[in-house]
């Protein structure tokens, strides 16, 4: 069976990725603690925890040794500081770009002979933020910028080896969102209004499931509307 380590998959989109993907994966429960993942990992036939702080390089070198082949590798985890420039503080630029891009250059920097060993996928969960920024937005939009160039980086460095899959939500219905939309002024939050996780974890799905001749390279979902 394949194996696929889902970062930040204790919850929202992680977790719906790891529902997914545990239908027909070994899966890598990634969360910051045991119980968050513990519950997911219940969930699945076939899964363990993945507990690790993402920012703490020394916590992830570790928390990765023994892994010697892996096939699909997603960085969920995030966060999302939605302030104006006026008032953003050193700190929070640096917690965003330390879990939403340092962290991830960092797993897949130590994961990459594993991921070549598979010929694996690689799929980051950017935003539709990553493409465009506006009001309150530079902090996180410039981490997900910063993403893109990261996978764009990445794709070309390793083509014919692994593939490389950018993931851009719209507005999806997690905590994250209900936290945005507070801050935001929206306190009649209706998730309804928004993407469904299991609809960013389809297109997850797709990019795993592309057969080896072709490598999905971007992916939007929005909000229909409907
Ligand atoms: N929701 C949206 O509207 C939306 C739209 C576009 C893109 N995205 C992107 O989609 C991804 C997932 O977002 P979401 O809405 O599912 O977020 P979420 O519901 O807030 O979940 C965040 C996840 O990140 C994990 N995490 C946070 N800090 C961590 C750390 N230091 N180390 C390890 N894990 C950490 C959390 O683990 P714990 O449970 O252990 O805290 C949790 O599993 C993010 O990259 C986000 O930027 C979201």
């Amino acid at each position: 069976m394949e194996t696929a380590l889902i970062t930040g998959a204790s919850r929202g989109i992680g977790a719906a990725i790891a529902r997914d993907l545990g239908r027909d994966h070994h899966v890598l429960v990634g969360a910051t603690t045991e119980a968050g993942a513990q519950a997911i990992v219940d969930e699945l036939p076939d899964a363990e925890p993945f507990v690790v702080d993402l920012t703490d390089p020394a916590a992830l070198a570790e928390a990765v040794t023994g892994l010697d082949s892996l096939d699909v590798l997603v960085h969920s985890a995030g966060i999302a500081p939605y302030t104006p420039v006026e008032k953003s503080t050193p700190q929070q630029w640096r917690e965003a770009f330390d879990l939403n891009v340092f962290a991830v250059a960092e797993l897949t920097r130590l994961l990459l002979p594993a991921l070549r060993t598979a010929h694996g996928t690689v799929v980051a969960i950017n935003s539709g933020t990553g493409h465009h920024s506006g009001a309150n937005n530079a902090i996180y939009s410039g981490t997900k910028f910063a993403l893109r160039a990261f996978t764009d980086a990445l794709r070309a460095e390793e083509q014919g080896r692994l593939r490389v899959t950018s993931v851009h939500p719209g507005r999806v219905d997690t905590d994250m969102q209900v936290a945005l939309q507070a801050d935001m002024g929206n306190h009649d939050y209706d998730g309804s209004r928004y993407v469904r996780t299991e609809s960013i974890a389809a297109a997850v799905r797709l990019a795993v499931d592309a057969t080896d001749d072709a490598v999905v390279q971007e992916i939007s979902v929005r909000p229909s509307g409907l």
